[in-house]
């Protein structure tokens, strides 16, 4: 749809940006925090484990003034469920708790509403053992955080996000460091979605208690939402990208926003004898959620072709990568689209589509919680960071933003990834997505200092004129 004038970003647009407490807190192990999956796995070759990362346990302050500084309405960080509870359960740590507050009451301090992700792949080591979401008790497990959470933090913070890319924890856990199948276990895949359908039920049970206990806040899912391509105009090919649709995206909304399975999904798992068992109860649990907004991370679409199941597809390399599904898709490709240092694809106009197919679906005001472009930066001797392929990137995906609001879609803010230099999921530390700078290699920790971006002043100017003026 070509607009002849496009419809202003509204007055109270949440322009901010997002971090996640493993990859960007450090501390690992300090305070009386427990360690986390992040912190037991083995690190990919090459890249730095997760002890100090960008040390902002102990730089808060200074991230959160340079966030105010570029004019920041929100920022969104990640609470360590293992530094609230350092063994998942029971006893909860002071120091964890009074760690958040004071992020919490620095953020306020500038006027920074905290948007809070209550789950970011960073599962207790302690419940790891004991099964992690395997175990049917991870649900109360989560429901206990939640409350410990919403009892310290629910009177100031107002927006909750339940878990982060949860379809990336089913999809590609092994990437991340967070799959735990448990010993004996004869169907992967049933196991695979049994946890699943814990978090979905965890999740449902999270967003009725914030209802119940904090009737002003708002809270939605995260997942990792990319809009799937037909490679062609062939129609089996078109019913690939539907089947990939359905098992990358609806399958998360659908149950977030309707509390049922999507019907796609179902019957594939229904093929593989891998559909979840309910426990009493879920089927009422699962439909009493009801999110107040869609939460989504975007970094590219996906393409796919069909897939006649002759042969074995190879896996997923990573979250941004279509993998393949025997009888149900192939991932192509896209001729069409250029990518990043880091070979993910960018598709801009793909953001609008899917934010508009998003809409269309759910009929729910969304916030984006992630996007960005992971490069190798570099810090120059007078101390910048000349980085106008970021300020290009996000140019495009905010322009894409406004053409969607303008074709009637609701949005509530956007949150790119990431405010601060941190440790990306499996490519480590050179794969910097921050506004501000943090001096540091992989292995050589130098001074820790911050540094502005180019892009730091230019997302500032961005900010400050609520998204009217995008240019350099
Ligand atoms: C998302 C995650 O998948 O993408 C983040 O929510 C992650 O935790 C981000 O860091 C970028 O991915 P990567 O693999 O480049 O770190």
């Amino acid at each position: 749809m070509l607009h002849k004038k496009l419809k202003a970003f509204p007055q109270d647009f949440l322009w901010g940006a997002s971090t996640s407490a493993y990859q960007v807190e450090g501390a690992n192990l300090e305070d009386g925090k427990g360690p986390s999956c992040q912190d037991v796995k083995e690190v990919p070759e090459g890249t730095s484990d997760l002890t100090v990362c960008a040390d902002q346990y102990h730089r808060y302050k200074e991230d959160i003034a340079l966030m105010a500084e570029m004019g920041f309405k929100t920022y969104r960080f990640s609470i360590s469920w293992s530094r609230i509870i350092p063994e998942g359960t029971g006893a909860v740590n002071p120091k964890g708790i009074e760690y958040y507050n004071n992020v919490i009451n620095e953020c306020l301090k500038y006027g920074i509403e905290p948007l809070v992700t209550m789950f970011h792949f960073d599962m207790p080591a302690a419940l790891d053992k004991r099964g992690s979401w395997s175990n049917r008790e991870s649900v109360d497990w989560f429901l206990n955080f939640a409350k410990v959470m919403y009892e310290n933090f629910g009177d100031r913070v107002k927006y909750w996000l339940t878990i982060n890319e949860q379809n990336m924890l089913t999809l590609v856990g092994p990437v991340i460091g967070t799959l735990t199948i448990p010993e004996g276990c004869t169907n992967e895949l049933k196991e695979i979605y049994q946890q699943n359908h814990h978090m979905l039920v965890a999740q449902a049970k999270a967003m009725a208690l914030c209802h119940e206990m904090l009737p002003g806040a708002k809270i939605g899912p995260a997942p990792n939402i990319s809009l799937v391509y037909p490679a062609s105009c062939k129609p089996e090919d078109n019913l690939a990208a539907q089947n990939y649709n359905a098992i990358r995206n609806w399958l998360y909304l659908d149950m977030a926003v309707y509390g049922v399975y999507n019907n796609l999904v179902w019957a594939w798992l229904e093929e593989h004898n891998a559909t979840p068992e309910f426990a009493e109860g879920d089927e009422e649990a699962l439909k009493s959620g009801h999110p107040d907004f869609i939460g989504f991370n975007y970094y590219n679409t996906a393409t796919c072709e069909w897939d006649d199941g002759s042969e074995e597809l190879s896996q997923a390399v990573d979250q941004q990568t279509a993998r393949g599904e025997a009888g149900m898709f192939k991932g192509f490709k896209n001729p069409n689209l250029p990518t990043t240092e880091f070979g993910w694809e960018i598709d801009p106009m793909g953001f609008r589509a899917t934010i508009r197919e998003m809409y269309s679906r759910y009929r729910l005001p969304m916030i984006v919680t992630e996007n960005g472009l992971g490069a190798y930066d570099k810090l120059t001797e007078d101390g910048k960071v000349h980085d106008p392929y970021r300020i290009e990137y996000l140019r495009k995906h905010i322009e894409q933003v406004q053409l969607a609001i303008t074709d009637g879609c609701e949005m509530m803010g956007y949150c790119p990834w990431s405010a601060v230099d941190l440790i990306s999921t499996h490519e480590g530390m050179v794969k910097r997505y921050g506004f501000i700078y943090v001096d540091r290699e992989e292995f050589d920790l130098k001074t820790l200092d911050r540094y502005r971006k180019d892009s730091f002043y230019w997302y500032k100017k961005v900010i400050a004129t609520n998204g009217e003026d995008l240019s350099d």
